[in-house]
Protein backbone atom coordinates (compact mmCIF):
# COMPACT_ATOMS: atom_id res chain seq x y z
CA UNK A 1 0.00 0.00 0.00
CA UNK A 2 1.27 3.58 -0.87
CA UNK A 3 2.41 5.75 2.03
CA UNK A 4 -0.17 8.07 2.91
CA UNK A 5 1.66 11.71 3.65
CA UNK A 6 -0.79 13.66 4.20
CA UNK A 7 -1.12 16.14 6.81
CA UNK A 8 -2.18 13.52 9.63
CA UNK A 9 -3.20 14.71 13.48
CA UNK A 10 -3.65 12.63 16.64
CA UNK A 11 -5.80 14.46 19.12
CA UNK A 12 -6.28 12.63 22.56
CA UNK A 13 -8.86 13.86 24.33
CA UNK A 14 -10.85 15.67 21.22
CA UNK A 15 -14.83 14.51 22.34
CA UNK A 16 -14.71 18.31 24.56
CA UNK A 17 -12.80 21.01 25.64
CA UNK A 18 -9.22 22.19 24.44
CA UNK A 19 -9.36 18.78 22.41
CA UNK A 20 -12.27 19.81 20.39
CA UNK A 21 -11.17 22.51 19.20
CA UNK A 22 -7.99 21.77 18.30
CA UNK A 23 -9.47 19.41 15.80
CA UNK A 24 -11.83 22.21 14.46
CA UNK A 25 -8.84 24.15 13.91
CA UNK A 26 -6.62 21.96 12.75
CA UNK A 27 -9.45 20.34 10.55
CA UNK A 28 -9.93 24.29 9.03
CA UNK A 29 -6.21 24.50 8.09
CA UNK A 30 -6.33 21.07 5.64
CA UNK A 31 -4.89 18.80 8.60
CA UNK A 32 -6.55 14.98 9.26
CA UNK A 33 -7.78 13.69 12.09
CA UNK A 34 -7.02 11.00 14.44
CA UNK A 35 -9.96 11.42 17.25
CA UNK A 36 -9.48 9.97 20.75
CA UNK A 37 -10.99 9.95 24.21
CA UNK A 38 -13.73 7.05 26.02
CA UNK A 39 -17.01 8.88 24.80
CA UNK A 40 -17.76 7.72 21.00
CA UNK A 41 -21.17 9.32 20.79
CA UNK A 42 -19.70 12.75 21.08
CA UNK A 43 -16.46 12.15 19.02
CA UNK A 44 -18.47 10.88 16.28
CA UNK A 45 -20.84 14.49 16.62
CA UNK A 46 -17.70 15.92 16.29
CA UNK A 47 -16.76 14.11 13.41
CA UNK A 48 -20.09 14.66 11.09
CA UNK A 49 -19.64 18.70 11.82
CA UNK A 50 -16.08 18.76 10.91
CA UNK A 51 -16.89 16.65 7.72
CA UNK A 52 -20.20 19.26 7.18
CA UNK A 53 -17.59 22.09 7.54
CA UNK A 54 -14.35 20.64 5.34
CA UNK A 55 -15.99 17.84 3.00
CA UNK A 56 -12.07 17.18 1.74
CA UNK A 57 -11.06 16.22 5.79
CA UNK A 58 -10.54 12.59 6.17
CA UNK A 59 -10.86 11.54 9.98
CA UNK A 60 -10.78 8.49 11.97
CA UNK A 61 -12.82 8.24 15.55
CA UNK A 62 -11.02 5.73 18.45
CA UNK A 63 -12.85 5.18 21.70
CA UNK A 64 -10.13 4.63 23.73
CA UNK A 65 -9.82 4.56 27.96
CA UNK A 66 -5.90 6.11 27.73
CA UNK A 67 -5.44 5.22 31.53
CA UNK A 68 -5.34 1.35 30.30
CA UNK A 69 -1.90 0.06 30.04
CA UNK A 70 -2.47 -1.16 26.47
CA UNK A 71 -3.77 2.28 24.78
CA UNK A 72 -1.05 3.61 23.70
CA UNK A 73 0.39 0.69 22.14
CA UNK A 74 -3.54 0.29 20.48
CA UNK A 75 -3.63 3.88 19.31
CA UNK A 76 -0.41 4.25 17.60
CA UNK A 77 -1.69 0.91 15.70
CA UNK A 78 -4.81 2.10 14.60
CA UNK A 79 -3.62 5.80 13.78
CA UNK A 80 -1.24 4.44 11.50
CA UNK A 81 -2.76 2.00 9.84
CA UNK A 82 -3.06 2.22 6.10
CA UNK A 83 0.54 3.91 5.96
CA UNK A 84 -0.46 6.93 7.26
CA UNK A 85 2.44 9.34 8.51
CA UNK A 86 1.06 10.87 11.90
CA UNK A 87 3.07 14.45 11.36
CA UNK A 88 0.94 16.29 14.50
CA UNK A 89 0.52 14.26 18.28
CA UNK A 90 -1.61 16.54 20.18
CA UNK A 91 -1.56 14.80 24.01
CA UNK A 92 -4.32 16.62 25.02
CA UNK A 93 -6.02 13.85 27.21
CA UNK A 94 -5.76 14.99 30.83
CA UNK A 95 -8.10 15.40 34.09
CA UNK A 96 -7.62 17.21 37.65
CA UNK A 97 -8.18 15.76 40.90
CA UNK A 98 -9.59 18.49 43.49
CA UNK A 99 -10.02 18.19 46.84
CA UNK A 100 -7.32 17.95 50.34
CA UNK A 101 -4.88 15.03 48.97
CA UNK A 102 -5.94 12.67 51.57
CA UNK A 103 -9.48 12.44 51.66
CA UNK A 104 -9.14 12.03 47.64
CA UNK A 105 -10.06 8.64 46.25
CA UNK A 106 -6.76 6.66 45.45
CA UNK A 107 -8.08 5.21 42.78
CA UNK A 108 -8.97 8.10 40.99
CA UNK A 109 -5.57 9.71 41.82
CA UNK A 110 -3.88 6.72 40.06
CA UNK A 111 -5.71 7.24 37.31
CA UNK A 112 -4.90 10.66 37.12
CA UNK A 113 -1.31 10.42 37.33
CA UNK A 114 -1.36 7.37 34.65
CA UNK A 115 -3.05 9.58 32.29
CA UNK A 116 -1.46 12.73 33.00
CA UNK A 117 2.16 11.04 33.39
CA UNK A 118 2.25 7.90 31.88
CA UNK A 119 0.65 7.29 29.20
CA UNK A 120 1.37 11.08 27.67
CA UNK A 121 5.26 9.74 28.21
CA UNK A 122 4.56 7.00 26.31
CA UNK A 123 2.82 8.11 23.67
CA UNK A 124 5.64 10.64 22.75
CA UNK A 125 7.70 7.55 22.81
CA UNK A 126 5.85 5.88 20.23
CA UNK A 127 5.05 8.73 18.13
CA UNK A 128 8.90 9.84 18.35
CA UNK A 129 10.04 6.81 16.91
CA UNK A 130 7.49 6.75 14.42
CA UNK A 131 7.96 10.23 12.98
CA UNK A 132 12.16 9.80 13.74
CA UNK A 133 11.42 6.91 10.84
CA UNK A 134 9.08 8.78 8.47
CA UNK A 135 11.56 11.66 8.15
CA UNK A 136 8.99 14.64 7.53
CA UNK A 137 8.38 17.78 9.84
CA UNK A 138 6.54 16.59 13.14
CA UNK A 139 5.06 18.03 16.12
CA UNK A 140 4.78 16.71 19.64
CA UNK A 141 2.48 19.46 21.20
CA UNK A 142 2.05 18.29 25.34
CA UNK A 143 -0.98 19.85 26.76
CA UNK A 144 0.57 21.29 30.43
CA UNK A 145 -0.95 24.01 32.81
CA UNK A 146 -0.17 27.04 34.73
CA UNK A 147 -0.11 24.62 37.88
CA UNK A 148 3.36 23.34 36.60
CA UNK A 149 4.73 27.49 37.69
CA UNK A 150 4.13 26.69 41.41
CA UNK A 151 2.72 24.60 44.70
CA UNK A 152 -1.18 23.76 43.91
CA UNK A 153 -2.30 22.91 47.90
CA UNK A 154 -5.45 21.12 47.28
CA UNK A 155 -4.53 20.26 43.44
CA UNK A 156 -1.20 18.90 44.90
CA UNK A 157 -0.70 15.37 42.60
CA UNK A 158 -2.60 17.17 39.44
CA UNK A 159 -0.14 20.53 39.48
CA UNK A 160 2.81 18.12 40.32
CA UNK A 161 1.64 16.11 36.93
CA UNK A 162 1.79 18.94 34.94
CA UNK A 163 5.05 20.29 36.50
CA UNK A 164 6.35 16.75 34.76
CA UNK A 165 4.57 17.74 31.91
CA UNK A 166 6.07 21.10 31.39
CA UNK A 167 9.86 19.95 32.51
CA UNK A 168 9.99 16.48 30.43
CA UNK A 169 8.65 18.05 27.36
CA UNK A 170 11.30 20.89 27.46
CA UNK A 171 14.47 18.20 28.18
CA UNK A 172 12.84 16.70 24.74
CA UNK A 173 11.93 19.40 23.41
CA UNK A 174 16.25 19.90 23.95
CA UNK A 175 17.13 16.25 22.55
CA UNK A 176 15.04 16.39 19.45
CA UNK A 177 16.17 19.68 18.45
CA UNK A 178 18.64 18.41 15.54
CA UNK A 179 15.84 16.49 14.10
CA UNK A 180 12.51 17.06 11.63
CA UNK A 181 10.35 16.62 15.53
CA UNK A 182 9.39 19.95 17.01
CA UNK A 183 8.25 19.56 20.67
CA UNK A 184 6.02 22.28 22.58
CA UNK A 185 4.52 22.77 25.96
CA UNK A 186 0.97 24.12 25.79
CA UNK A 187 0.73 25.79 29.51
CA UNK A 188 -3.06 27.21 30.07
CA UNK A 189 -4.24 28.92 32.68
CA UNK A 190 -8.14 28.64 33.96
CA UNK A 191 -9.62 28.37 30.49
CA UNK A 192 -13.73 27.69 30.24
CA UNK A 193 -14.17 24.11 29.28
CA UNK A 194 -15.56 20.58 31.47
CA UNK A 195 -12.23 20.58 33.19
CA UNK A 196 -13.81 22.32 36.63
CA UNK A 197 -16.35 20.48 36.67
CA UNK A 198 -14.69 17.42 36.41
CA UNK A 199 -12.53 18.57 39.05
CA UNK A 200 -14.88 19.20 41.64
CA UNK A 201 -13.50 23.02 41.92
CA UNK A 202 -15.98 25.87 42.00
CA UNK A 203 -14.34 29.08 40.58
CA UNK A 204 -14.74 31.90 42.76
CA UNK A 205 -15.57 35.36 40.60
CA UNK A 206 -12.91 36.91 40.22
CA UNK A 207 -11.23 33.71 38.63
CA UNK A 208 -13.98 33.05 36.46
CA UNK A 209 -13.92 36.57 35.34
CA UNK A 210 -10.13 36.40 33.70
CA UNK A 211 -10.92 32.57 32.22
CA UNK A 212 -9.91 31.97 28.79
CA UNK A 213 -11.85 30.78 25.74
CA UNK A 214 -10.78 27.65 24.72
CA UNK A 215 -10.83 28.35 20.99
CA UNK A 216 -8.55 31.49 22.02
CA UNK A 217 -6.19 28.90 23.51
CA UNK A 218 -5.71 26.34 20.83
CA UNK A 219 -5.42 29.26 18.21
CA UNK A 220 -2.11 30.28 20.34
CA UNK A 221 -1.66 26.78 20.91
CA UNK A 222 -0.81 25.32 17.38
CA UNK A 223 0.58 28.86 16.16
CA UNK A 224 3.12 28.04 18.73
CA UNK A 225 3.30 24.15 17.80
CA UNK A 226 3.84 25.34 14.25
CA UNK A 227 6.71 27.96 15.18
CA UNK A 228 8.65 25.44 17.08
CA UNK A 229 8.18 26.81 20.74
CA UNK A 230 9.19 24.92 22.95
CA UNK A 231 7.05 26.90 25.31
CA UNK A 232 3.55 28.61 24.93
CA UNK A 233 1.72 30.38 27.54
CA UNK A 234 -1.03 31.51 26.19
CA UNK A 235 -2.66 34.81 27.03
CA UNK A 236 -1.25 38.33 28.94
CA UNK A 237 -2.32 36.91 32.40
CA UNK A 238 -0.56 33.69 32.26
CA UNK A 239 2.25 35.49 31.08
CA UNK A 240 2.19 37.65 34.00
CA UNK A 241 1.46 34.67 36.47
CA UNK A 242 4.44 32.73 35.33
CA UNK A 243 6.96 35.97 35.51
CA UNK A 244 5.00 36.74 39.07
CA UNK A 245 6.33 33.03 39.67
CA UNK A 246 9.55 33.64 39.55
CA UNK A 247 10.35 36.13 41.89
CA UNK A 248 7.90 35.85 44.70
CA UNK A 249 8.70 33.15 47.48
CA UNK A 250 7.05 29.63 46.96
CA UNK A 251 4.94 29.99 50.21
CA UNK A 252 3.30 33.16 48.83
CA UNK A 253 3.04 31.36 45.58
CA UNK A 254 0.93 28.69 47.49
CA UNK A 255 -1.39 31.13 49.12
CA UNK A 256 -2.03 32.47 45.24
CA UNK A 257 -2.70 29.15 44.44
CA UNK A 258 -5.34 28.55 47.08
CA UNK A 259 -7.12 31.76 46.74
CA UNK A 260 -7.52 31.79 42.52
CA UNK A 261 -9.06 28.39 43.15
CA UNK A 262 -11.41 28.90 46.01
CA UNK A 263 -9.39 27.04 48.45
CA UNK A 264 -10.12 28.89 51.58
CA UNK A 265 -13.63 27.39 51.25
CA UNK A 266 -11.79 23.86 51.69
CA UNK A 267 -10.12 25.10 54.76
CA UNK A 268 -12.85 26.35 56.76
CA UNK A 269 -14.28 23.06 56.07
CA UNK A 270 -11.40 21.21 57.39
CA UNK A 271 -11.13 23.36 60.14
CA UNK A 272 -14.95 22.78 60.98
CA UNK A 273 -14.47 18.87 61.28
CA UNK A 274 -11.40 19.36 63.82
N1 LIG B 1 -9.59 24.00 31.28
C1 LIG B 1 -8.61 24.42 32.07
O1 LIG B 1 -8.81 25.33 32.92
C2 LIG B 1 -7.22 23.84 31.94
C3 LIG B 1 -6.16 24.56 32.48
C4 LIG B 1 -4.89 24.04 32.37
C5 LIG B 1 -4.67 22.84 31.71
N2 LIG B 1 -5.73 22.15 31.21
C6 LIG B 1 -5.43 20.86 30.55
O2 LIG B 1 -6.03 20.86 29.26
C7 LIG B 1 -6.26 19.51 28.85
C8 LIG B 1 -7.66 19.39 28.26
O3 LIG B 1 -8.61 19.66 29.29
P1 LIG B 1 -9.96 20.47 29.03
O4 LIG B 1 -9.86 21.74 29.77
O5 LIG B 1 -10.29 20.49 27.60
O6 LIG B 1 -10.95 19.52 29.86
P2 LIG B 1 -12.27 18.70 29.40
O7 LIG B 1 -13.22 19.60 28.71
O8 LIG B 1 -12.72 17.99 30.65
O9 LIG B 1 -11.71 17.63 28.35
C9 LIG B 1 -10.88 16.56 28.77
C10 LIG B 1 -10.74 15.55 27.65
O10 LIG B 1 -9.89 14.48 28.10
C11 LIG B 1 -10.56 13.25 27.80
N3 LIG B 1 -10.20 12.19 28.74
C12 LIG B 1 -10.34 12.21 30.09
N4 LIG B 1 -9.98 11.02 30.61
C13 LIG B 1 -9.62 10.23 29.55
C14 LIG B 1 -9.19 8.89 29.42
N5 LIG B 1 -9.04 8.09 30.49
N6 LIG B 1 -8.93 8.40 28.19
C15 LIG B 1 -9.08 9.18 27.10
N7 LIG B 1 -9.49 10.46 27.15
C16 LIG B 1 -9.77 10.98 28.36
C17 LIG B 1 -12.05 13.58 27.88
O11 LIG B 1 -12.79 12.67 27.06
P3 LIG B 1 -13.68 11.44 27.60
O12 LIG B 1 -14.27 11.85 28.91
O13 LIG B 1 -14.69 11.28 26.51
O14 LIG B 1 -12.73 10.30 27.69
C18 LIG B 1 -12.07 14.97 27.24
O15 LIG B 1 -12.12 14.85 25.85
C19 LIG B 1 -6.01 18.64 30.09
O16 LIG B 1 -4.75 18.02 29.99
C20 LIG B 1 -6.04 19.64 31.23
O17 LIG B 1 -5.25 19.21 32.32
C21 LIG B 1 -7.00 22.62 31.30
Amino acid sequence: MAVDSRRWAVITGASAGLGADFARQLAASGWHLVLVARRLDRLQALADEIRNAHRDVDIEVIALDLSQADAPAMLLERATARNRQIQALINNAGFGTYGPFEELPWDRQQEMLMLNVVRLTELCWLFARHMREHGQVAHILNVGSMAAFQPTPFFAAYGATKAYVRNFTESLAWELRDTAIRVSCLSPGATRTEFSDVAGIAIPALSDRTQMESPDVVRRGIAGMLAGKPQIVPGFINHLNAFISRLLPRRILAWGAVIAMGGRETMRDRAGDK
